[in-house]
C-alpha cells in the first residue's frame, strides 16, 4: 500500500470541507443531524417531520413528510437567483459539428415542453416511463420531465438488445418509450427505433413511442403509436407552465436495472427526497462543485452514475453539466482532452478502463492541449490500479488536479467510500466512508478482521440515497443486501481497510462481473450465449484483463454432433451481443466436453476461474465426478 499523497494547498484553501476530520467525528456521533442540516440546504414546500424512520428495518424512511420534488432542487429552484441565464448543459455531438447550450431558464423550459406531452399523452403520477436515448440533450429532458410530474423513469442504456429492452418494458409495465431514430457510434448509425420496434411487438403495456430526431435514418413510423417528439413539441399542447408536482419525499423517482448474481436483472428502487440529498451532498463534497464549475462526468445517463452524477448531482449543486454524445478515442484518442480544453472543464469524472485505455495510446496524445482548467479529477467503477491512479495524476491533472476515488452501486445511489480534496490521498484506495457512514471489513461469520486483512464489505448506517427495494420484489431485496449479516448492508464486494481507515476494494465476490466498469451477471451472459442454437450448455466467468479490469471468458458445450470452430465462436459472439448487449460478447469461448459441477447441478465457476489462472482449485469436496 502506498505512501499517501498530500492535498494541494490552492485545493484545500477552496474547499467546501477543509477540516474533514472535524466533520467526519460530527457526523459519526450525530449522523442524522448531519443530514438533517444538508437536507436544510436544499428547498421544501413541507419540511418532514422524520430524518429517518427505521421502525421497519430494511425499508428505511427518510425526511418523511416532507414535501418536495428533485426537480424543484435540480432547475426550479435555480431560476430565482443568478443562476438563471446560468449554463446549466452544455452538449457536443460525437463529430463536433453540433454544440447545443442551455441555461437554467432554457433548460426548464425544454423540460416543461416535454412533461406537457407526457401528461398529454395521460402519464400520471406513479407511471412508469422508459427512456431509451443516445447522449443528447433529450435524455436529460426526458428524466427531468417524468420527475417533474411524479412519473417514474426507467432509463435503458442505448446500447441494450431488443431482447434485454422489452423485459425491462415489460417488467416495469411502462405506459410510454422515449427513443431516437437512431444513435451515432464511432461513425456510423446505431437502429434504436427499429430494436425498439421489436422490443414493443409484444408489449401490451406500451401505448406510445416518442421518437427524436437524431440521426435521420428513415425509419417506420406505426400511425397509432410512434410520434416524431418534433411534432409534438409543435403542437399547442406542450407550450405553457407544467408546474412541479410536490410529492411526498419517498415517492418513487426512478428504477434501473442493474445485474445480480442469479436470475433475471433487478430493479433498483430510488425516491426523491433522499436520493436528492446524498447526490448533492457528496457531489458538493467530494467535487467540492462550486458556482463557477464545468462538470463532466463521462458515464452513460443509461448507469446510475449517470443518474446521479451526470444528470441530477451537478444540477442539484447548480454547477454546468456537460454532455458528450461520443467516446474517447473517435476519430482519435485525444476526442476527450480536445473537449476539455475547448470547454475549459473543471472537474472531470470518470472509469478507470477508460484512463487505461487513453494511456496506452501515449502521453503526446494528452500533452497537445491545453488542460489547465482541469482542478479535480474523479474515478469510479471498478479498483484504479496506482500506475493509472498516477499516469491520470501526472499526466492528466498535471500533479496539481487530485484523484477522488469513488466506490459506489447502482443500489447505494451515492458515493459510500470516497475522499475529499483535503484528504490525504492514497493510490489505489477509495479512500474512507462518506460523512455519516461507517464501513467494516468481516469474515464470513460476520466477525470484523483486523486492519489490512481481506474481507467482506459491510455498510453500517442507512443513507439517504439508499435503494429503497427492489421493484416489485421485496423479498429479494431483504434477502440479497440485509439476510446475511442483519443490521448490516452486505456490498457483494471484497475488500481491506489499512490502519489510517482507509479501504482498499479487491473486487466482487459473487457472480457479478464488472467488465469495463460495466456490471454484468453471469446468468445472463450464460443465458444469451445458451439461447444460440448451437449451444447446449455454457458457463461464463470474468478473468483479469489488463485494460477491461476484467474479461469474459465462456465455456461452451456443444449440441450433439457439433464440432467448434473460429466461424463459430464469432457467431456466439455477435450472438451475444445482439441478444444482450456489445460489453458482454466474451473475448473467449473455449469448447469443452463437460463442465465442473456441483452433485447438485450446479457449475462451479470458482474452478474453472482457477483453472484458467493456474492456480490451486481449492476445496473440490463437493465437485460431482
Ligand atoms: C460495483 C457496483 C456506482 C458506480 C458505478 C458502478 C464496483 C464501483 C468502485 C471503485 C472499486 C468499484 C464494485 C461495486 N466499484 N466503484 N471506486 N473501486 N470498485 O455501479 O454498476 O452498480 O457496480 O462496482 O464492485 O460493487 P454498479
Amino acid at each position: 500500500m502506498s505512501e499517501a499523497i498530500a492535498p494541494n494547498e490552492e485545493t484545500v484553501n477552496k474547499a467546501w470541507v477543509a477540516d474533514w476530520q472535524k466533520i467526519e467525528d460530527e457526523a459519526r456521533k450525530d449522523p442524522l443531524a448531519y443530514w438533517a442540516e444538508r437536507a436544510a440546504e436544499l428547498e421544501w414546500s413541507e419540511p418532514w417531520d422524520q430524518v429517518l424512520d427505521d421502525s421497519n428495518k430494511p425499508f428505511f424512511k427518510w425526511f418523511t413528510g416532507g414535501k418536495t420534488n428533485i426537480v424543484t432542487n435540480a432547475v426550479d429552484r435555480h431560476l430565482k437567483d443568478s443562476r438563471k441565464n446560468k449554463l446549466a448543459l452544455i452538449w457536443e455531438s460525437e463529430d463536433g459539428k453540433d454544440k447545443r447550450t442551455f441555461s437554467f431558464f432554457a433548460l426548464s423550459r425544454e423540460v416543461e415542453k416535454m412533461a406537457n406531452v407526457l401528461r398529454a399523452m395521460g402519464v400520471v403520477k406513479g407511471d412508469r416511463v422508459t427512456i431509451y436515448l443516445p447522449r443528447i440533450p433529450e435524455v436529460v429532458f426526458a428524466m427531468l420531465a417524468c420527475a417533474k410530474i411524479g412519473a417514474v423513469h426507467s432509463v435503458i442504456f442505448a446500447g441494450f438488445s431488443a431482447d434485454a429492452l422489452s423485459s425491462r418494458i415489460d417488467d416495469s409495465e411502462s405506459r410510454v418509450v422515449i427513443t431516437a431514430d437512431g444513435s451515432w457510434i464511432n461513425g456510423s448509425v446505431f437502429p434504436l427505433k427499429q430494436i425498439v420496434d421489436e422490443a414493443v411487438r409484444f408489449s401490451p403495456t406500451v401505448e406510445n413511442v416518442i421518437v427524436v430526431r437524431r440521426t435521420g435514418t428513415e425509419i417506420t413510423m406505426d400511425p397509432t403509436r410512434d410520434h416524431w417528439y418534433e411534432d409534438l413539441t409543435a403542437l399547442p399542447i406542450a407550450r405553457g407552465k407544467c408546474p412541479t408536482e410536490q410529492l411526498d419525499a419517498e415517492d418513487p423517482l426512478f428504477i434501473l436495472y442493474t445485474s445480480g448474481s442469479t436470475g433475471r436483472p433487478k430493479a433498483i428502487l430510488h425516491t426523491h427526497g433522499g436520493y436528492m440529498v446524498g447526490t448533492y451532498t457528496t457531489l458538493k463534497y467530494t467535487f467540492d462543485i462550486h458556482d463557477d464549475d464545468r462538470f463532466w462526468c463521462t458515464a452513460d445517463p443509461g448507469w446510475i452514475t449517470g443518474h446521479s452524477y451526470l444528470v441530477y448531482g451537478p444540477l442539484l449543486t447548480g454547477a454546468t453539466t456537460f454532455l458528450y454524445e461520443g467516446g474517447p478515442t473517435y476519430p482519435y484518442p485525444d476526442r476527450w482532452w480536445q473537449l476539455v480544453e475547448d470547454y475549459g472543464i473543471t472537474t472531470f469524472y470518470t472509469a478507470p478502463t477508460a484512463i487505461r485505455a487513453l494511456m496506452r495510446f501515449g502521453d503526446a496524445w494528452v500533452n497537445r492541449h491545453d488542460l489547465s482548467s482541469l482542478r479535480l479529477l474523479g474515478t469510479v467503477g471498478e479498483p484504479i490500479n496506482p500506475e493509472a491512479w498516477h499516469w491520470f495524476y501526472d499526466v492528466v491533472g498535471k500533479g496539481v488536479a487530485p484523484v477522488m476515488d469513488t466506490w459506489w452501486q447502482t443500489e447505494t445511489g451515492m458515493f459510500q467510500i470516497a475522499g475529499v480534496p483535503a484528504m490525504p490521498q492514497k493510490p489505489g484506495s477509495a479512500g474512507r466512508p462518506v460523512f455519516g457512514q461507517e464501513a467494516e471489513i468481516v469474515n464470513d461469520k460476520g466477525e470484523v478482521v483486523p486492519d489490512g486483512t481481506e474481507g467482506l464489505l459491510v455498510l453500517k448506517n442507512p443513507w439517504p440515497a439508499m435503494m429503497r427495494t427492489l421493484y416489485n420484489d421485496d423479498e429479494r431485496y431483504v434477502q440479497t443486501y440485509w439476510s446475511t449479516y442483519p443490521g448490516r448492508y452486505l456490498t457483494g464486494d471484497a475488500a481491506k481497510r489499512d490502519s489510517d481507515g482507509y479501504f482498499w476494494i479487491i473486487g466482487r465476490t459473487d457472480d457479478v462481473i464488472k467488465v469495463s466498469g460495466h456490471r454484468l451477471g453471469t446468468a445472463e451472459v450464460e443465458s444469451a450465449i445458451a439461447s444460440h442454437p448451437a449451444v447446449a450448455e455454457t458457463a461464463a466467468i470474468g478473468l483479469p484483463h489488463e485494460v477491461k479490469g476484467n474479461a469474459i471468458h465462456a465455456y461452451v458445450i456443444l449440441a450433439p454432433h457439433l464440432t467448434g470452430s473460429r466461424e463459430l465462436v464469432e457467431e456466439i459472439r455477435l450472438h451475444v451481443a445482439q441478444h444482450l448487449s456489445p460489453i458482454a460478447k466474451p473475448d473467449e469461448i473455449n469448447f469443452v466436453e463437460s463442465l465442473p459441477k456441483t452433485r447438485s447441478g450446479k457449475i462451479m465457476r470458482r474452478v474453472l476461474r482457477a483453472e484458467a489462472l493456474g492456480e490451486d482449485v481449492g476445496d473440490l469436496s463437493t465437485l460431482d465426478d
